[in-house]
């Protein structure tokens, strides 16, 4: 890992199944990076119910659909003012909308409440998000099942998606189906996929592993995990667990596989 400048954000969205450890995972990647002392880390909650801020042991006070939401009823109540004043606005209420710890910044997207065709104001938005990434050395995105939720919402386009699937059967064809959308609109440059909460080395032998996605490793169930949990303690705090450990080797592995990538910087 390198310790990034301007210009080389690394954002790396992590995709999967409901349930399989998407938000678990991005915990544990922010954790390392934050351990190798990767420069300044962004970690962005996209899932509407803002689980990526509970693992941090992080209370945001504001999303930005609280903000994109504010201003379009403003405009709607005709004060929104004019474009330029639009953006500044914007862009400010999302510098104040990030929650910082030492390397460490949190936005969350939140939920958006108003429906219909904000396009502008959803681009705007999503410029200034573009923005703020480019101060970070690497960006970690906790996505919502599919990667179009962070294309729609968050980001253009990211340098790593990483698919999360337990064991099942069906967990692996949701990252088929995520890698597919991806594919077909060009919204990576690299891939792979981590197989989350398994048993034991068997169990992984009996996977049927999907022949197209680069296999960057398995991550075992994890007391520590579980504990924290109910607990509802900070996966910040985990020192030394084992599903840590596996999740440094699988983000190793997805340097690997990005070499035959020619569009690819290094992580
Ligand atoms: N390796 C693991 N060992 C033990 N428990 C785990 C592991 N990974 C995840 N879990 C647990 O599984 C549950 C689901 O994990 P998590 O919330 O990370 O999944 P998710 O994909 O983000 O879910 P959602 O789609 O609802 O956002 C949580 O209770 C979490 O603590
Ligand atoms: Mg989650």
């Amino acid at each position: 890992m390198d310790d990034g400048n301007a210009g080389s954000t690394k954002v790396l969205a992590v995709c999967g199944k409901g349930g399989v450890g998407k938000t678990s995972i991005s915990a544990l990647i922010i954790q390392l990076l934050l351990n190798e002392r990767a420069g300044k880390i962004l970690a962005i909650d996209a899932d509407p119910a803002t689980g990526l801020a509970t693992a941090l042991g992080i209370q945001p006070r504001k999303t930005v659909n609280d903000i994109r939401n504010d201003l379009i009823g403003r405009v709607e109540s005709g004060a929104g003012g004019d474009r330029r004043g639009m953006i500044e606005h914007l862009d400010y209420e999302v510098m104040t909308a990030l929650e910082e710890r030492g390397n460490l910044a949190f936005l969350a997207i939140g939920r958006p409440e108003k429906e219909g065709c904000y396009c502008q104001v959803n681009d705007f938005l999503k410029e200034i998000i573009e923005s703020a990434a480019r101060n970070f050395s690497y960006v970690v995105i906790d996505g919502e099942a599919g990667i179009e939720q962070v294309n729609r919402r968050v980001m253009e386009r990211v340098t790593h998606l990483i698919l999360v699937s337990d064991a099942s059967a069906r967990g692996i064809n949701v990252a088929h189906t995520i890698r597919s959308v991806a594919d077909s609109a060009v919204l990576y440059n690299t891939v792979g996929i981590i197989l989350n909460r398994i048993k034991d080395r068997t169990e992984i032998e009996a996977v049927r592993m999907p022949d197209d996605i680069p296999f960057l490793g398995w991550v075992p169930e994890s007391d520590a995990i579980r504990t924290c949990d109910i607990s509802g303690g900070s996966i910040l705090d985990l020192k030394d667990d084992s599903a840590l450990i596996a999740v440094k080797s699988c983000i190793e592995r997805l340097d690997e596989n990005a070499h035959r990538d020619p569009a690819y910087t290094g992580l």
